[in-house]
C-alpha cells in the first residue's frame, strides 16, 4: 500500500498492545539519571484503539501549502492526560515537525487542515504495562502513513525512544531483548501462547518513585536472560514460570507493601507464578492455560475485580483503512 494518498479514504485505525516484562535487570544508574536495563518485552492481548482522521476542506487536504499547516487535537475522556501531557499527542507533534508538517495545537483558522487522534483507552494508565509509550507508538506508525511521512521503523524508534523508553518496544512488538534504557531492542524467537491474569491496581505507582527506591535499596544482582529466553522457546509454562524475573519487584514491594499480600493471595489462588509488570503496581499471574486463566480470575474477583485474562505474545501495532461503513460500524482492511 503506498502512502496515504493512494487510500480510498482519510481515516486509519491502529490497535496497539501493551507490553510484559518477562525479564528485568537493573545494572545500575547511568549518568543521565536513567537506569540501565536488560529487559525481555513480551506484547500482550490488551489493546488500546486509536482513530486517526484527516479533517480539511475537500479537493485541499493533500495539497502542500494546506499540509504544511496542521491543526493536531487528541479526543480522548479523563482521566486519560489531556494536551501535552498526553504521549499520542506528543509523539504526533514531533512526528509533524520532522516531516515539515507545522503542527498547531490551538484553534486554526477556516482553511487550516485538521488530524483528529481518537483515542480509546484499554490499557490500564500508570500500571506497568506501558500505555502511555503504546499510545505513542500508534500514534507514530498510523500518522506516518496518514502524513505520508515515509518515515522507516528505525527512524520511528529513534523518535519513540525521545518520547519515552518503552515506546521503540511498543512500535516493534512480539518478544524482543531491550538493553540501554530499554530502547535498544532485538527481536527474539518465542513460541506460546501463555496465559495470564492481569491483575491492575487501583493506585498507581509513579515508575520514578520506584527507580528511586532501587537506588536506594538495592543492587545489581548480574543475573541473565537466558532461563527465560529457553523457557520461551520451550512453550512450557512451568519454566517460563520459574524464570520470570523483576528486579524492580522489591522495591515497588517496600514502597506498597500491601502488593507482596496480593501476590501471595495469586499464587495461594493457583497462579504458576506472580511478577510485578515492570515497575508495577500491576501484578501478572501466569497460569497453565485459558481455562486456567478464567478460573484464577473466578477465584480473585472479590479482591481483584478489573483482573483481566490476557495471552502473549501479541504482535506489533496492527493498522487498519477504513474502506466503507455496514450496520455494525466501518469495515476495516488490515495494512500491516
Ligand atoms: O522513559 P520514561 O519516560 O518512560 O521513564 C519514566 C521514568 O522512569 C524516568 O523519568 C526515570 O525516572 C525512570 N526510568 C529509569 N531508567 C530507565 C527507564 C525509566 O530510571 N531505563
Amino acid at each position: 500500500m503506498g502512502p496515504a494518498e493512494g487510500i480510498d479514504g482519510t481515516a486509519l485505525r491502529v490497535r496497539v498492545p501493551a507490553k510484559l516484562n518477562l525479564f528485568l535487570a537493573v545494572r545500575g544508574r547511568r549518568p543521565d539519571g536513567y537506569h540501565e536495563l536488560v529487559t525481555v518485552f513480551q506484547s500482550v492481548s490488551l489493546y488500546d484503539h486509536l482513530r486517526v482522521a484527516l479533517l480539511g476542506l475537500p479537493g485541499r487536504r493533500h495539497h502542500p501549502a494546506a499540509r504544511r499547516r496542521m491543526r493536531v487535537e487528541l479526543w480522548a475522556d479523563p482521566p486519560v492526560p489531556q494536551g501535552r501531557d498526553n504521549l499520542a499527542l506528543r509523539a504526533a507533534l514531533r512526528l509533524g515537525e520532522r516531516s515539515g508538517i507545522v503542527p498547531l495545537e490551538g484553534s486554526a483558522d477556516r482553511d487550516t487542515v485538521r488530524t483528529i487522534i481518537d483515542l480509546d483507552k484499554r490499557i490500564p494508565m500508570t500500571a506497568g504495562m506501558a500505555g502511555g509509550s503504546a499510545d505513542a507508538a500508534g500514534a507514530l506508525v498510523a500518522l506516518n502513513r496518514l502524513w505520508s511521512c515515509g518515515m522507516a521503523g528505525d527512524q520511528l524508534r529513534h523518535i519513540g525512544a525521545e518520547l519515552g523508553s518503552d515506546v521503540p518496544f511498543c512500535i516493534t512488538g512480539g518478544t524482543a531483548l531491550g538493553a540501554g534504557r530499554g530502547t535498544d531492542i532485538t527481536p527474539v524467537l518465542s513460541r506460546g501462547p501463555f496465559h495470564w491474569l492481569i491483575c491492575p491496581d487501583p493506585q498507581p505507582l509513579p515508575t520514578p518513585d520506584v527507580f528511586r527506591a532501587w537506588d536506594r535499596y538495592a543492587r545489581p544482582t548480574g543475573v541473565g536472560p537466558d532461563e527465560v529466553l529457553y523457557a520461551l522457546r520451550s512453550t512450557d509454562p512451568a519454566r517460563l514460570a520459574a524464570a520470570l524475573h523483576n528486579e524492580l519487584q522489591e522495591s515497588a514491594f517496600r514502597l506498597r507493601p500491601e502488593l507482596r499480600v496480593r501476590r501471595q493471595a495469586l499464587l495461594d489462588a493457583g497462579a504458576l507464578a506472580v511478577v510485578l509488570a515492570g515497575s508495577g503496581p500491576t501484578l501478572l499471574a501466569l497460569v497453565a492455560d485459558a481455562a486456567a486463566a478464567e478460573a484464577l480470575a473466578y477465584a480473585v474477583a472479590r479482591w481483584c475485580p478489573g483482573a483481566v485474562v490476557a495471552s502473549s505474545p501479541a504482535g506489533g501495532p496492527e493498522l487498519m483503512v477504513e474502506v466503507g461503513t455496514s450496520d455494525t460500524g466501518p469495515l476495516l482492511r488490515t495494512l500491516e
